[in-house]
């Protein structure tokens, strides 16, 4: 049963009688002040999603809170009230009744007017708010007196918000959906085969712009068997393209896309000529593009022209994901999906709400994640510390004042031009392929010098076989550094497991140690020949098994 929420209140009043908490029971065991944290059912048009499933009520309860849920609101993503019952929820009838007993609203979408116009005075709100966007909106809530945390705004670039990142979860959900959605409108299979009724060949996909939804959207069409092409203007992509299975094809211009935080800036009108120049011959040869280029704060990147759709076969398709921020593509129509010049075009707003089970799951651990962050204590009782940077930039409005903007959190502070040196020298330490920065003469001289003097007293002072051992160790040493310093990270697993089969050199210990042949055998017995034979059967099984691991291992980066 889906409850809209009452239109007839007048904002700033609110519904229910003097006491309205008094209607619903409160959970045994519960802290005794503790906070309930209210679920509504969404109203914005065609929104499935639900800002809490059963599995996170339990997790919530744990950390003390009450946990109400509108009837209905989890229908569309396929969550019955009965399944939030079952977990400790309380079922409340209707929006009214929902926002006036809840401390804490956690919805999805940012809310309507009618919906501010329920809150009260000193409530929480946590739902996607676009604080740029809706100016309106901050002022009413704002009025409202009350406290707003926009997970929107949420500083992305500290790894410990991370697990609160609603905008990538959804972001991968979307790009995930985008794929499924053109394979719907294409007329033929994504990956090649051969039939007794004909070869057919791959489909090829067009991926513009590689941020989280991209790289989602390259994954899963190179998971379907589709040949996968991508383009982005942070050349620091082209790595990631390439590890899920995509290529990437660069724009013949030399100019670097990064505008800050790994997103991207508006670039030089001589790039964007020579981008649309490829972006027309790609047009060309694909089947389907599937476009997600955004620049934060600005209108979409329009990428593909009228011209190039025209240049498609026919039957191809193409999924605008930026359609809501105005379209990569011309004649992009929002929200809708349309054929033009024979080329369906794709302009759903709604991706993440069409799998909505799956985006309702996410998206109620990135709020149980946060409601974790808020309540350290555990005893159901959130405190807004607004000290700490990921809440501070998540507050946009903190008991009635707006505080949006947030400062910048509080980052390894250092002017881009200075950080640039220590990043690029951690890129290429990581092996990401940045040239290392050389070493200066007089600190290479010094080190010379040192090692040296270090080699002459050990020459000097050492017995003679120790020397011919020493010299074998550090030259090993030397070439162990230089084989294992350039070895980029993602492949450190199969590294070491193809070490692990080197060493077993041991082996050769073991036969030195059992021939000659003839003199072991004729003492059979000796105790140094079983143990040499025991340790030759033990490194045959190191030795091939983990040179079979690290080929398999290899294959998979191969794919
Ligand atoms: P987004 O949705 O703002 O942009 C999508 C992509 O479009 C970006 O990769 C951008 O470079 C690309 N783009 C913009 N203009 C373009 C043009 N004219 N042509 C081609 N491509 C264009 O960004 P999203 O996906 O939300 O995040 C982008 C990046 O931010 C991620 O790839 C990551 O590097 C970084 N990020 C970091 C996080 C963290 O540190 N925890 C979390 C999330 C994102």
């Amino acid at each position: 049963m889906q409850t809209g929420v009452s239109t007839g209140t007048a904002p700033g009043t609110n519904p229910i009688a003097a006491d309205p908490k008094s209607a619903i029971p409160t959970a045994e065991g519960a802290p005794k002040n503790a906070q309930r944290i209210g679920v509504p059912t969404e109203v914005f048009p065609g929104e499935k999603r639900v800002a809490t499933v059963p599995e996170v009520v339990g997790k919530l309860i744990k950390l003390g809170f009450l946990v109400s849920v509108q009837s209905g609101a989890g229908d569309a993503a396929n969550v019955s009230d009965e399944a939030y019952r079952a977990v400790g929820a309380t079922i409340v009838p209707d929006a009214a009744q929902l926002w006036a007993t809840s401390d804490i609203v956690f919805k999805v979408r940012a809310p309507t007017t009618d919906e501010v116009g329920l809150m009260h005075e000193g409530g929480t709100l946590i739902s996607f708010i676009w604080p740029a966007q809706n100016p309106e909106l901050m002022q009413q809530l704002a009025a409202k007196k009350v406290t707003v945390l926009a997970i929107d705004a949420l500083p992305r670039m500290l790894s410990r918000a991370q697990k609160m990142d609603a905008l990538t979860s959804m972001a991968g959900v979307t790009g995930y959906r985008a794929v499924i959605e053109a394979a719907n409108a294409f007329g033929r299979f994504f990956n090649g085969q051969i039939t007794a009724a004909g070869k057919v060949p791959p489909a090829k996909v067009f991926i513009a712009g590689a941020g989280v939804a991209g790289l989602a959207a390259i994954g899963t069409a190179a998971g379907l068997g589709a040949i996968v092409r991508a383009n982005d203007t942070r050349a620091e992509v082209a790595d990631q393209v390439k590890s899920l299975g995509g290529e990437f094809v660069k724009v013949e211009y030399e100019e670097e896309g990064g505008g800050g935080g790994g997103y991207a800036k508006v670039m030089s009108e001589g790039f964007q000529q020579a981008q649309r120049d490829m972006y027309a011959k790609q047009a060309k040869e694909v089947d389907i593009i599937i476009t997600t280029a955004l620049i934060p704060g600005k209108p979409a990147p329009k990428l593909i022209t009228a011209d190039m759709v025209k240049s498609m076969k026919p039957g191809s398709v193409i999924v605008d994901m930026a359609a809501e921020q105005g379209g990569n593509c011309e004649l992009t129509e929002p929200g809708q999906s349309v054929v033009k010049h024979g080329v369906t075009i794709v302009g759903y707003t709604d991706l993440a709400s069409r799998l909505s089970t799956q985006s309702s799951t996410l998206y109620a651990t990135n709020l149980f994640r946060l409601a974790e962050e808020l309540c350290k204590s555990k005893d159901g009782v959130i405190n807004v510390n607004m000290e700490d940077d990921a809440i501070r930039g998540l507050t946009v409005v903190n008991q009635g004042s707006i505080t949006w903007p947030a400062p910048a959190p509080k980052l390894p502070a250092a002017p881009v031009a200075a950080a640039a040196k220590p990043m690029a020298a951690t890129a290429a330490k990581k092996g990401h392929g940045a040239p290392s920065e050389p070493m200066s003469g007089n600190k290479l001289a010094i080190m010379f010098g040192v090692a040296a003097a270090l080699f002459w007293l050990i020459g000097a002072n050492a017995p003679k076989e120790f020397m011919s051992h020493f010299t074998v160790f550090v030259l090993a040493c030397f070439v162990g550094y230089m084989v294992v310093w350039n070895v980029k990270p993602a492949l450190h697993t199969p590294l070491m497991s193809v070490t692990n089969a080197i060493s077993s050199i041991i082996a050769i210990g073991a036969l030195v140690q059992i021939s000659p042949m003839a003199d072991a055998l004729s003492r059979p017995n000796s105790l140094i020949t079983w143990v040499a034979a025991a340790a030759i059967v033990l490194t045959a099984i190191n030795m091939f098994g983990g040179f079979a691991v690290t080929q398999r291992m290899l294959a998979m980066f191969r794919k």
